[in-house]
């Protein structure tokens, strides 16, 4: 039973608490009391230290597409480690893996890798600055794109912090982050057009790039309004800012990303998570003559955003991002969104048969389980109360004894390694855990 102060976790924790801060090198795998420390993943299925058996409904935060130990991906790999992992020379491997995302993706000329989603944003951030000469972003409130000190700007005010509906505050995220950070960050409340026409209309000369996300976790993964959508690709048109879509997340929902889906052309993307095939991986996408930011104009001078990366593009990423996204066709995706289908129609059946009050969003293979029903249009509707925080991270505790991994904060995803009796699992071991956790 998790938590259990003997198993093998609890002692790896204790030991891990004496060289690495909170005994965990990224805070998003801490579950109190104690991390659950992996052996092995296989597929839909992860085995930990102490032996037990979980179905990953994580899929390390979406980054796993074709489930654990992927024999295609494998093979590839294992053949470029026998031929080296990184070299300070280029490779034909990062051309391919170019290639094959300018040929899936029609708002794609050029790429330039880098090694994470953080990295990716960042770029494309840079990227819009120099383009356009302007120093300002504007993001939407709650919205999770990375840890780079802009990017993450009021990612989780509190109530206290939010300000105005139709104008939230500004709020750094990260302790001493400079005042500049927030003043050069407009905040957009989600699915609210005129709100968005207006404060990009506020920041006008002054804005580089809208940075938006078309089904964004920590908002709750809602519908995008279309009217939102379009006010703010047109507004930013209007007042000559780039558009900058995180496509991080989004891009395992069709082989174009979620913006074929919506028929987008965004002048640049964000790109990380399964175009590495489960290696560290980022991307800046996008239009050529904005891509131009990243070339030196002969050869010689610097360019306007000079980017390096000793692992940027090595090899070993290279060749599994391509094993991984030539695997997938259109209908893989169809599969995953019929997978996505039964887990969300199974949660939703679940909570009408235990007359609890919860619901669950998403799209594709994404879903998130709320412990509310009130409508999630955006960032303060997803928002857990203290009280609905503690019932996810009970519901987390409940899944685990169930043979489920799932995030704590309700955020699941699923895997084309999975089947159809996988999904029941979920659904059934949600349906036993509410049980414990009540509505
Ligand atoms: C939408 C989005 N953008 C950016 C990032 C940052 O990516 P990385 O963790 O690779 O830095 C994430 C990570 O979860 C994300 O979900």
């Amino acid at each position: 039973m998790f938590p259990d102060p003997q198993s093998r976790s609890a002692h790896l924790y204790q030991r891990a608490r004496k060289v690495l801060p909170d005994g965990v090198s990224r805070s998003t795998v801490l579950v109190r009391p104690h991390p659950i420390y992996v052996a092995e993943g296989e597929g839909a299925w992860i085995t930990d230290v102490d032996g037990h058996r979980l179905l990953d409904c994580n899929n390390n935060f979406t980054a796993i597409l074709l489930g654990h130990a992927n024999p295609v991906i494998n093979d590839a790999v294992t053949a470029q480690l026998a031929a080296g992992s990184a070299f300070s020379l280029a490779t034909e491997a990062e051309i391919e893996l170019a290639e094959t995302l300018c040929d899936r993706v029609p708002s794609f000329d050029r790429v330039r890798f880098c090694n994470s989603g953080t990295e990716a944003v960042m770029g494309a951030i840079k990227a819009a600055r120099a383009f356009t000469g302007r120093p300002m972003i504007a993001k939407v409130e709650g919205s999770y794109h990375g840890t780079y000190d802009h990017a993450e700007t009021s990612l989780g005010p509190g109530t206290d912090e939010w300000g105005d509906a139709d104008s939230p505050a500004s709020v750094p995220y990260a302790a001493g982050a400079p005042a500049s950070v927030a003043a050069e960050t407009a905040i957009l409340p989600y699915n609210n057009p005129s709100a968005a026409r207006s404060i990009i209309d506020r920041c006008a000369g002054d804005l580089a790039a809208v940075l938006i996300d078309t089904l964004p976790s920590r908002v709750g993964f809602p519908q995008p309004d279309p009217a939102f959508l379009d006010a703010v690709v047109s507004t930013a048109e209007s007042v000559g800012a780039l558009v900058i879509l995180d496509e991080v997340i989004t891009f395992r929902l069709g082989i174009a990303g979620n913006q074929g889906r919506l028929a987008m052309n965004p002048d640049l993307t964000a790109l990380a998570k399964i175009i590495g095939g489960g290696f560290p991986v980022g991307a800046v996408a996008g239009r050529a003559e904005v891509m131009g930011v990243f070339e030196s104009p002969d050869g010689d001078t610097r360019p306007a955003v000079p980017s390096g990366g000793t692992f940027s593009a090595n090899s070993v990423t290279m060749v599994a991002g391509q094993a991984c996204l030539t695997q997938l066709t259109d209908a893989s995706f169809a599969r995953l969104a019929d997978l996505g289908v039964r887990a969300r129609h199974g949660l939703e059946r679940v909570f009408v048969d235990a007359g609890v009050k919860w619901q669950v969003t998403g799209e594709g293979s994404l879903f998130r389980i709320h412990p509310h029903q009130r409508t999630v249009l955006s960032y303060r509707d997803a928002a857990h109360s203290p009280s609905e925080a503690t019932r996810m991270a009970h519901l987390q505790h409940q899944l685990i004894n169930r043979g489920v991994w799932y995030s704590g904060y309700g955020m699941g995803c699923l895997s084309l390694a999975m089947d159809e009796a996988d999904i029941d699992h979920l659904v059934g071991a949600v349906a036993d855990s509410l049980a414990e956790v009540g509505g």
